[in-house]
């Protein structure tokens, strides 16, 4: 697989073309960044850490029979993915109250959400990512009903699946975005997993161990993101 010209760059990957026309490399970049971009830091070792805890997560849920675009890793911070013609919606499914919800609706943080919520937002950093519905999504040509139904089952499907895993090594899975695309006529999670797109809390202490270190100026946030993985059995050299 060859890499070749840089197609886009976002806040923390690159995005390129390779050799295969049906495929893309993605380098997962040090740069970190929250607030719509308005902090912004480059964290040694997150590329690296955030690519193999991806890849690691990805294949979980491919095993577990979820489409994904993940094909590979190429190295340290780059994975081949499959060229997708993504949907600009992303779906968020909450666990336990926090950040946004927090923030919209007053509610205690920590509170246990039964069921779980699952809330749609457009993918635009212009407009802030505002929240939509599936009714401006198919007005406006997001997605169709029937593309956002098998979302949001998908997505639902990724929750049963990494809260039993993260609850296995000690943590809570809170909170995660995830983005999809069309692959071939079929909906195929893409973007990554990972813990700039999640929020990941320990069982006991309810300790941060996400992005919410770096968006909090905790401290400590590439330090967590290597415990999420070594609780899970990860190892990052
Ligand atoms: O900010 P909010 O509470 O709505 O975020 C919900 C979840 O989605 C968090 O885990 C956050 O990290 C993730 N998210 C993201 N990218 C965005 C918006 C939210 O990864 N643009």
């Amino acid at each position: 697989m060859q890499k070749r010209d840089l197609l886009y760059a976002g806040k923390a990957k690159s995005v390129y073309l390779s050799d295969d026309p049906q495929r893309l490399v993605l380098h997962f970049r040090d740069d970190t960044s929250a607030f719509d971009g308005k902090k912004k830091e480059a964290l040694e070792r997150k590329g690296m850490v955030n690519n193999k805890f991806n890849a690691f997560i990805m294949e979980k849920l491919q095993a577990a029979g979820i489409p994904t675009h993940f094909e590979q890793l190429l190295s340290d911070t780059e994975c081949v993915v499959k060229k997708m013609e993504m949907i600009p919606v992303e779906c968020v499914v909450r666990n336990l109250a926090a950040g946004g919800l927090v923030r919209r609706l007053g509610v205690e943080e920590g509170i246990a959400l039964n069921p779980p919520t699952f809330e749609l937002f457009l993918k635009n950093d212009e407009k802030g990512d505002p929240m939509i519905n599936e009714s401006l999504a198919e007005t406006f040509g997001w997605a169709t009903p029937e593309q956002l139904a098998t979302m949001k089952s998908l997505t639902f499907r990724v929750n049963d699946v990494l809260k039993q895993l993260f609850l296995d090594g000690g943590m809570l899975l809170v909170d995660y975005k995830l983005e999809f695309g069309l692959f071939e006529g079929e909906i195929v999670l893409g973007d990554e997993f990972s813990p700039d797109g999640c929020r990941l809390w320990d069982a006991e202490t309810r300790e941060k161990l996400d992005k919410d270190r770096f968006r909090q100026g905790l401290g400590g946030v590439i330090e967590a993101y290597e415990e999420v993985g070594r609780r899970l059995g990860m190892t990052f050299g």
